[in-house]
């Protein structure tokens, strides 16, 4: 290990998103439609499939806000957008069709409670109510061009050449053996992508300068891998109990993943050499560097 252990600063950054998560909790439903009329059982769905949840890349938006100097409250609507985008995946990866996946933060997934009708629409309808919602950021916290600068770049992060591709590739990959560049761009595209979107939509509309966005992109791309290689491990070493979500399932679906390229140590240390490359970005940021160092030893050690 290159860095010594962050010792007692990780709890408070553990608490802190703690924290995040139970704010959203009750916000979150305020920036939906409540569920009436004839599209009712579709607005369930909306609200259903977006409780629960680590929090994490709002966590991000939001702290990478404040590490440019924006209060949370300011951009709070472009992190429960970031959210919403993230829930869309989820109901979507989860669907027959995908991973085909029963369980989701410890509930039936959308599909499963719901239909696949309800689903697929559900997913829809929140990836594009999240564009919705970074559109109406006030123009007290931000101008006009920072919000397009922020609507582009998270539609690039999750369209076909970002998140989109990279769940088409890990479709197409489950027929293939594993190899370095493909579980590399599965993983930069379907995971990384939105986390790097999550941190830079918080440090674009605090106005961030040049340095200090490419700091926290190359702290996020790392995280962001980090975050996807650590989601491998515990799907190989979790238990359906612990994740919320089936575990063993990346096996079953012969998944390209770095255990399965790598050996459960080999994919442990890719995990160190990732937290270290995000730790020495983290370095580099204006401020909250504790907080940003913390949130890398949690990813790496986290069991869920
Ligand atoms: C799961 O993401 C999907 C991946 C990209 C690995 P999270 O582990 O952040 O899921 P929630 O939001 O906490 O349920
Ligand atoms: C999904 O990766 C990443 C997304 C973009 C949704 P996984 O398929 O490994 O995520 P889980 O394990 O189902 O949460
Ligand atoms: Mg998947
Ligand atoms: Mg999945
Ligand atoms: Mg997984």
């Amino acid at each position: 290990m290159t860095h010594s252990p962050t010792g007692p600063a990780a709890p408070d950054t553990a608490a802190q998103l703690a924290a995040t998560a139970a704010m959203l909790a009750e916000r979150i439903p305020a920036f939906l439609p409540q569920p009436s009329g004839p599209a009712h059982r579709l607005l369930q769905a909306l609200h259903y499939s977006t409780r629960g949840g680590k929090r994490v890349r709002a966590f991000i938006t939001i702290n990478a806000a404040a590490t440019f100097g924006l209060d949370a409250e300011a951009v709070l609507p472009a992190a429960v957008a970031i959210e919403f985008i993230h829930a869309a995946s989820l109901i979507h990866d989860d669907m027959p069709c995908i991973d085909d996946s029963p369980l989701r933060r410890g509930v039936p997934s959308c599909h499963e409670q719901f239909d696949q009708h309800t689903a697929l629409l559900a997913g829809d309808a929140l990836f594009i109510r999240a564009f919705e919602l970074v559109a109406q950021v006030r123009s007290d916290v931000a101008g006009p061009q920072a919000v397009l600068r922020v609507i582009a770049e998270l539609a690039e992060a999750i369209g076909a050449l970002g998140l989109i591709g990279g769940e088409a590739a890990d479709i197409e990959a489950e027929k293939q053996a594993p190899d370095p560049d493909t579980l590399s761009f599965i993983h930069t595209n379907k995971t990384a992508k939105l986390i790097i979107a999550s941190a830079r939509t918080g440090a674009i509309l605090a106005a961030a300068p040049q340095d200090g966005l490419a700091a926290i992109t190359d702290y996020a791309r790392s995280l962001g891998l980090l975050f996807q290689i650590t989601d491998d491990i515990l799907d190989a070493t979790g238990t359906e109990e612990q994740l919320g979500k089936p575990a063993g399932a990346d096996d079953a679906a012969h998944k390209m993943t770095y255990p399965a390229l790598l050996g459960l140590a080999g994919a442990t240390e890719k995990a160190r050499q990732e937290a270290d490359l995000a730790i020495d970005a983290a370095r580099r940021l204006p401020s909250n560097n504790q907080l940003w160092t913390n949130l890398v030893e949690l990813v790496l050690d986290r069991d869920k």
